[in-house]
């Protein structure tokens, strides 16, 4: 097997707890997000992240995209150690791992409108000034959004048309690996489709390496390779998605599958991950002409 492209060794993360007095007097332990995490994302990879709230899912994000830094163990991009490339020079490191944010809201500068968002973007690749309008508008439309969003302020989007731009900022980047954290919880059943059905496109036809963050085990299903099940800030299962959904090996991984609704039609984790899929993956986007295809030459760009 090819060497990782991304590697997490030993990770753990670590926030005090209490005022100082507290820490020094009473000797009160920090709270630990992340304990002792190890994990391999090879290129190619389709890799859902699942646990239940405060399992530590969007720290290892916000790790791995250089957002915070570990209390210890080491994060590496294709053998190169985080810290020392931070150290150095983050640019290609952050060009290289982008994520789009779980709260979208508070994601996107206030002042800026969507087009500036992501002209500024395209500005940090490289992309020449005459050309980063069109591209942009190329990028909206990737995600299924009209150029006469362009001019909008984030406030005056749509909670979903936010979490759509915040993902066509983070493939402006065209990185090796976009970590999704929750990117389709604000959509509705439509757009969650178009947005996974965009995803699972992206990852392959143009072999982008996605970390899929989600609590909606019907979508992790349809999109992901491999599982990881976390719970208290550790793994406690990974394997291939549909193994660890068909054939839970662990009681939380049990609970977790157990908790989804049942008849919700489409949605039921259980039958066999084809079906599943197909029925996300084969419905229609609301307009389709401004799916992915339509946007062919960015598609081929990235
Ligand atoms: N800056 C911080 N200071 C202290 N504790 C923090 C900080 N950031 C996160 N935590 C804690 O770390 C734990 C893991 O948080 P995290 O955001 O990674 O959870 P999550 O799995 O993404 O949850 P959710 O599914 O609700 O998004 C939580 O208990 C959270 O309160
Ligand atoms: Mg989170």
């Amino acid at each position: 097997m090819s060497p990782a492209l991304l590697s997490l060794r030993d990770v753990t993360k670590s926030y005090p707890r209490g005022g100082l007095i507290d820490r020094v007097l009473k000797g009160t332990k920090p709270f630990v997000a992340l304990d002792n995490v190890s994990l391999d994302i090879h290129r190619g990879d389709v890799v859902g992240i699942v646990g239940e709230s405060g399992s530590g899912k969007s720290t290892l994000a916000s790790l791995a995209v250089g957002l915070i830094a570990p209390t210890a163990g080491d994060i590496l991009l294709d053998g190169e150690n985080l810290a020392e490339l931070m150290r150095d020079h983050a640019g290609p490191w952050r060009r290289r791992i982008q994520m789009a944010f779980q709260d979208s809201s508070s994601a996107l500068n206030p002042r800026k409108t969507v087009e500036l968002c992501l002209t500024e973007t395209l500005a940090l690749r490289g992309v020449a000034r005459e050309g980063r309008r069109q591209e942009a508008h190329e990028l909206l439309a990737l995600v299924g959004l009209g150029a006469e969003l362009a001019p909008r302020l984030p406030h005056e989007l749509s909670g979903g048309q936010r979490q759509r731009v915040g993902l066509a900022r983070a493939l402006a980047m065209r990185p090796d690996v976009l970590f999704a954290d929750e990117p389709v919880s604000a959509l509705d059943v439509s757009l969650q489709a178009q947005v996974v059905n965009l995803l699972a496109r992206l990852t392959r036809e143009l072999g982008l390496t996605l970390v899929f963050i989600s609590h909606d085990l019907a979508l992790v299903r349809t999109l992901c390779s491999r599982l990881i099940v976390m719970r208290n800030g550790a793994i406690v299962e990974q394997g291939a998605c549909r193994d660890v959904l068909d054939n839970p090996q662990h009681d939380y991984t049990r609970l977790l599958i157990a908790a989804v609704p049942k008849g919700l039609a489409g949605r039921r984790v259980g039958p066999p991950a084809s079906s599943a899929g197909a029925s996300i993956l084969e419905r229609k986007s609301p307009d389709p002409k401004k799916s992915i295809f339509a946007s062919r030459r960015l598609a081929e760009r990235i």
